[in-house]
């Protein structure tokens, strides 16, 4: 099978495309063929040789395709069913992949859209029960979330699902997102030089909790808006986070499987929405990684594979 792989780190231009041979379920896994792959922002960070050190590594968590192949003692699909899910592999930039946890395609959503849910759903579900833990109750509704990067894959279903819990959301994005930002439900306020009065300005007595997924550099500024370090959480800045004392969430240390089921639910009645930026044929993986790292596309970038 056809599949996005790299032998050496660098820049887009290592990123080509092989022949592997084609995984087999175990037990209680399914396989799927390919139409559709999310790209995430650790693509470009595994490709630059900051995340894993192997080679050659493939690409890719979250796949959206047709089953085609049932593992031992699956029972709730079958051979032919539409799918959105993530697997352990880390090859789902391929024409065929195994996943662990999946759910039905949402009625309405193509592959594509299907294909940005897993990793961004998993995330931010993961990333506000962690956020609710770090104080006495987990219960977030009447609290004030600061969430730092609202108006990107991640910091959009972030916004969603704690509003959804009943929280309010203060959201940093760029001038161009204020309107998007604030059409999820989220009080948006423009990120960089002056932040923490603009913050101020709207909520006086600071934030309860601050989620940073932006990874900039404001730590600092997150643990001083929501009163100390204990509740502040980042999913993107791990050095930040050693350098001043704040929790870095990240998927090994326990992963929300039920946050793909839950937000296909929420799509299926008219309750999240998450863009897809942009799709590239799976041939064209280097370009999706130069739009993806210039950061100036809003919505989920995703491959389409014939
Ligand atoms: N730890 C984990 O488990 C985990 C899992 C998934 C992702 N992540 C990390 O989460 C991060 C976000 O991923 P994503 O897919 O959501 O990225 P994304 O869609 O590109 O969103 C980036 C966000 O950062 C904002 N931003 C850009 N430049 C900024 C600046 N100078 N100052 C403040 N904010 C700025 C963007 O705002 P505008 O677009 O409005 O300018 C946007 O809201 C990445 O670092 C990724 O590696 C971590």
């Amino acid at each position: 099978m056809k599949a996005a792989q790299f032998s050496r780190f660098g820049g887009p231009e290592v990123l080509e495309i092989v022949d592997l041979p084609e995984p087999h379920p175990a037990a209680g896994e399914i396989r799927i063929a390919v139409h559709a792959a999310g790209v995430n922002a650790s693509d470009w960070k595994k490709r630059q040789g900051l995340m894993d050190q192997e080679l050659p590594q493939t690409l890719g968590y979250e796949a959206a395709g047709v089953v085609d192949e049932l593992g031992d003692g699956v029972t709730d699909v079958a051979i032919g069913d539409r799918v959105v899910g993530a697997g352990p592999s880390g090859a789902a930039q391929a024409e065929l992949f195994i996943l662990s946890d999946w759910a039905p395609i949402p009625p309405g959503l193509d592959f594509a859209d299907a294909a940005a849910l897993p990793a961004v759903a998993e995330t931010a579900a993961r990333a506000l029960d962690q956020l609710g833990e770090l104080s006495e109750s987990t219960d977030l509704a009447g609290r004030t979330i600061l969430i730092n990067g609202a108006s990107g894959s991640v910091g959009s279903a972030a916004t969603q699902l704690a509003i959804g819990r009943g929280a309010r959301v203060i959201g940093t994005a760029g001038p161009s997102n204020q309107a998007y930002l604030a059409s999820l439900g989220a009080v948006p306020v423009v990120y960089g030089d002056g932040l923490a009065d603009r913050v101020r300005d709207l909520s006086p007595g600071g934030v309860d909790l601050a989620l940073d997924i932006a990874g900039n550099g404001i730590l600092p500024e997150l643990i001083d808006l929501a009163g100390g370090a204990d509740n502040v959480l980042t999913v993107a800045d791990v050095n930040g986070a050693h350098a001043h004392g704040v929790r870095f969430s990240r998927g090994d240390g326990g992963r929300a499987t039920y946050a793909l089921p839950l937000v296909a639910g929420l799509i299926a009645d008219g309750a999240f929405t998450l863009p897809v930026g942009q799709t590239f044929p799976l041939q064209d993986i280097a370009q999706a990684h130069r739009v993806g790292e210039s950061g100036r596309v809003r919505g989920k970038l995703v491959l389409l594979v014939e």
